[in-house]
């Protein structure tokens, strides 16, 4: 007989797709980045070109230059940049219903936190996703646009709003992954709504024979160097839900607050660099994030300790009866947890002596971070991680 897993099958398909797809994004978008800065003025430059760079690579030798307006006339070719974006965002989205909305009972919704069903927590987060977007528009389109200091502050802020927003109705690892998710859809949309229909205009005025509003390309500009900033950020919202000491915090929009400082300033580093700047302008980015990074570290490592009066300590045979109540409906040979088809990631909890292989990951998923049971799905108490937690410290002593 052949049994195949539909749903992974799927999830493999379209996370390399979506692997694929953001590579390309963001390998031409910080490429552009790179020319933009790089370009520097020249003898003998046509009429209308800013600046010229040289570049080297696979061979040969590239002479690029930019119009910042257009053109005088239209080019025959002209090579557009914009499905690695698209395709970046429709593979994200899928793997968002895939995992998040198929599975929204597992990863998802955790009744601790709001106690939703399945439609409410898709509903929300397609919801959220269309706000964000709106919002962030108008406050670009809006005077504060006009700042570039007071747009970022803004737009900053409106993260960490959403990043609160998200860990009070989801689970820790659904909230994180819908702030990436939520930044990256601002960004796929700067590049749908703004970038490209901008450049139409121009282009469309070009072949008219007309003189193209340079405006149009200067907000172009503007959302290409938001959407610059964030892709450092967003990368490592993607991966979080890897990580459990990450998306299980109780304080998440501090993770996400000093991942986009960090992510930022290593941008800006790169940024100052390829505008060929040197000396003290590219002596701080470093060790600023580095020391940002450790104030992550510390914040996230920050834990009370597992500690049980004598009285409560458990014995082996409890430690088991807990396993058995709250892990062994996905964590076994046939789950009987109808989203489970097989024991997840391969740990089996059904005996002691599987427990005590998995100790040190049992300790890290349901005893340090919530992340497991999934969504709490199976309602495991405190009371129950800090015995759980007490008796594997102690060497996870059997019954005398
Ligand atoms: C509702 C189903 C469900 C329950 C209940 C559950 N788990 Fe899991 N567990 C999963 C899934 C699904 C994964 C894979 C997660 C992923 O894809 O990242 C997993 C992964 C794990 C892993 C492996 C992580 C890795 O590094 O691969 C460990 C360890 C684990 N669970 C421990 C536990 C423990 C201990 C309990 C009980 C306290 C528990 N789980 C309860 C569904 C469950």
């Amino acid at each position: 007989m052949i049994d195949i897993a539909y749903a992974e099958w799927l999830e493999l398909m379209f996370r390399w797709l979506h692997l694929i797809a953001g590579i390309a994004w963001i390998g031409s978008s910080f490429y552009f980045m790179f020319l933009d800065y790089s370009l520097r003025p020249e003898e003998g430059l046509p009429e209308g070109v800013k600046g010229a760079s040289w570049n080297v690579h696979g061979g040969g030798f590239y002479f690029m230059q930019k119009y910042t307006v257009a053109p005088p006339k239209m080019p025959d070719v002209l090579h557009w940049f914009k499905w690695e974006a698209y395709f970046t965002w429709i593979s994200g989205f899928s793997l968002m219903v895939i995992i998040y909305y198929w599975g929204a009972e597992s990863f998802l919704i955790d009744r601790e936190v709001m106690d939703l069903n399945q439609w409410q927590a898709i509903g929300i987060s397609i919801g959220a996703f269309i706000a964000g977007w709106v919002i962030y528009d108008q406050v670009c389109k809006s005077p504060l646009g006009k700042s570039e200091i007071a747009l970022s502050a803004i737009v900053f802020v409106m993260i960490l709003l959403a990043a609160y927003g998200f860990t009070h109705v989801y689970s820790g690892r659904g909230a994180f992954v819908h702030v990436g998710a939520m930044v990256g859809t601002i960004m796929v949309a700067n590049v749908f709504f703004v970038i490209i229909p901008n450049q139409r205009i121009v282009v469309d005025a070009l072949i008219a024979g007309d003189e193209p509003d340079p405006q149009l390309g200067e907000d172009g500009k503007q959302r290409s160097t938001h959407n610059n900033y964030l892709t450092l950020p967003v990368l490592l919202m993607m991966i979080s839900s890897h990580f459990p000491m990450i998306f299980s915090n109780q304080h998440s929009w501090v993770v996400v607050g000093l991942v986009i400082i960090i992510g930022g300033i290593i941008r800006d580093y790169y940024n100052a660099k390829n505008q060929g700047k040197s000396g003290s302008r590219l002596k701080w980015q470093w060790a600023t994030a580095a020391a940002f990074m450790a104030v992550l570290m510390v914040f996230i490592s920050y834990r009370e300790d597992v500690k049980v009066a004598e009285d409560d300590q458990l014995e082996a045979t409890d430690v088991l009866a807990i396993v058995q109540t709250r892990c062994v409906s996905c964590h076994a040979a046939k789950p009987t947890d109808e989203d489970i088809e097989e024991a997840p990631g391969g740990v089996k909890l059904e005996t002691l002596a599987d427990i005590k292989k998995y100790s040190a990951v049992i300790l890290k998923q349901a005893v340090l971070t919530n992340a497991m049971p999934l969504g709490n799905k199976t309602k495991m108490t405190k009371k129950e991680r800090q015995g759980m937690g007490d008796w594997i410290k102690r060497g996870m002593p059997a019954e005398e």
